[in-house]
């Protein structure tokens, strides 16, 4: 049975801790007395600030610091990790190569680009190379996908930072509806409720989009009315140039 450790316990650390059943498997470390305190009461989860405990006692480790505490971490635990470890590294714009060096020739690694959903029990987690053990844990924090690294700045653009995107779009549309008059609250109210609402009918049901929106527009009324806007091209141009833009940076941080 693997034991399970966390160099890490922020929110993504705590949002695939929270699809682990067996949490008598798992060690965090993590440096804010704070969060220890919190991930120990919510979780119940043995919590270390020792980044060198978990290298000596867990055998598939995630990665889960800001980039910039990746170098610190690396330097306490590379000379105690061993050829049977997993480090699984969900940090952004950190390619295999880098953490390659940075962790050392023995261990294996896999790189994974998760999102913020995991914490809801539904995230996208794009994982690479395959591994089982990790396509099976993350796979309880949402849905996985193994691909190839060249795609992970894609994937980072996409469904890594997607969630700020919809987030955006739930935003303008309730300052939409408050333009029209409607009080803010309930303004945020429909247009939370419609994004959730749109987002599981289309998982349930997953038809073709352009079908989807042709059912919602009917001819002559009013969806087809407000997609005529929406349907020209700066606002597809718009994601397009967001999308280039994110994926552009995450090749620059990869780079770096
Ligand atoms: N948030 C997202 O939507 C998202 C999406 C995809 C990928 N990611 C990746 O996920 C990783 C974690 O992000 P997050 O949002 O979970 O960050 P977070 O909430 O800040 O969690 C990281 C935690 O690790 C702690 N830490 C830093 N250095 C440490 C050390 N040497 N030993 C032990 N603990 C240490 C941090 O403490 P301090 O606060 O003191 O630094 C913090 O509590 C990042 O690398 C990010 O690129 C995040």
């Amino acid at each position: 049975m693997d034991k399970i450790g966390f160099l890490g316990a922020g929110k993504m650390a705590q949002g695939i801790l929270a699809a682990i059943d067996d949490r008598r498997r798992v060690l965090m470390a993590e440096k804010v007395e704070a969060v220890r305190e919190a991930v120990r009461v919510k979780f119940g989860v043995k919590v270390t600030d020792d980044v060198a405990a978990i290298a000596r006692e867990c055998n598939l480790v995630f990665l889960a610091v800001r980039p910039n505490d990746v170098d610190e971490v690396a330097a306490a635990v590379k000379p105690l990790l061993k050829r049977e470890q997993t480090l699984v590294s969900i940090v952004a714009g950190k390619t295999l190569a880098k953490l390659r060096k940075a962790f050392g020739p023995k261990v294996k690694i896999v790189r994974v680009m998760p999102n913020l959903a995991l914490r809801v029990g539904e995230g996208m987690c794009a994982i690479t190379p395959k591994n089982a053990k990790v396509e099976e844990i993350l796979g309880a924090a949402g849905k996985t996908v193994v691909l190839k690294e060249k795609d992970f700045n894609a994937v980072t653009a996409l469904s890594g930072s997607g969630p700020a995107y919809f987030a955006y779009m739930q935003k303008m549309m309730a300052a939409a509806g408050v333009k029209l008059g409607l009080k803010p609250s309930v303004a945020a109210l429909l247009s939370a409720q419609t994004m959730y609402g749109t987002a599981k009918f289309l998982k349930e049901n997953p038809i073709d989009l352009d079908e989807f929106i042709a059912g919602v527009c009917t001819k002559g009324g009013t969806t087809a009315a407000g997609m005529v806007h929406l349907g020209k091209a700066p606002f597809a141009k718009a994601v397009e140039k967001t999308l280039a833009a994110a994926a552009k940076r995450s090749a620059e941080l990869a780079g770096a």
